[in-house]
């Protein structure tokens, strides 16, 4: 039997990474894991039950309490919290502002890393993952390492066409949002946002999605036959 090829695409918001890391690992036949998800899902289960998010003590104290469970099937990912279906409420405006804050916890990030090297273990042709430390610190030998970017503006725009109307916001503010929560991502102690010295750089500004996921592709299937 081949060995799992494991894929690890990092990066900071709206460069595409979930939509690009989704369909490659359809089209390989690969697990899928969207480790910011499971950041979020930690945030809305703080968030409903009283944590204080910029109290790093308390979210420490309270990091190994909610069950945080991802379904990994590409074409239909899920995630829940302590049984309950998380997939609408994590995507809030409420979360993502508080986001940064509870995954710089270094209590959290190690729950997590360990449920994220778990679900890599168990995929049983691979995984593709995806996040912003995973080249870096969770899979450091990931058989393939992409790291996304695009410029701010470009990200901006792809963020407020996802949100299409639901939480209204202009061009700028996303844009701002968007950068502040970048910097604190890259800006904190435990494993920031980072690029992996042997990942690829891939910048999506000027590219479509299906151009991304056929260079992600090819470039996986060139590692796959060299080994
Ligand atoms: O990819 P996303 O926007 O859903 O991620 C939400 C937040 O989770 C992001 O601001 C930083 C954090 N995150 C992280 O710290 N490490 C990861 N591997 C993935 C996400």
């Amino acid at each position: 039997m081949e060995t799992p090829v494991i894929v690890a695409i990092d990066g900071p918001s709206g460069t595409g990474k979930s939509s690009t890391s989704k369909a490659v690992a359809a089209k390989l036949g690969l697990s899928y894991l969207d480790t910011g998800a499971q950041y979020r899902a930690m945030t809305w289960w703080m968030l409903s039950n009283g944590i204080d998010v910029d109290n790093a003590a308390e979210v420490a104290t309270a990091a190994d309490k909610p069950t945080i469970v991802s379904g990994t099937d590409p074409s239909a990912p899920t995630i829940t919290v302590d049984g309950t279906d998380a997939a609408g409420p994590i995507r809030t405006q409420e979360v993502t502002a508080a986001v940064s804050a509870v995954s710089a916890v270094p209590e959290v990030r190690a729950r997590l890393v360990e449920l994220q090297r778990s679900a890599a273990a168990a995929a049983p042709n691979g995984i593709v993952v995806e996040g912003r430390d995973i080249g870096t610190t969770v899979l450091p030998d990931a058989t393939v390492k992409i790291f996304l970017t695009a410029s701010a503006q470009a990200r901006a725009a792809r963020r407020n066409g996802e949100l299409n109307g639901k939480e209204a916001a202009d061009l700028a503010a996303t844009q701002a949002a968007l950068v502040k929560r970048d910097a604190a991502d890259s800006g904190r102690k435990t494993s920031p946002l980072a690029k992996a010295d042997d990942a690829i750089e891939v910048d999506t500004t000027d590219l479509t999605l299906d151009q991304v996921i056929e260079c992600i592709v090819t470039l996986i299937e060139e590692k796959r036959a060299a080994r």
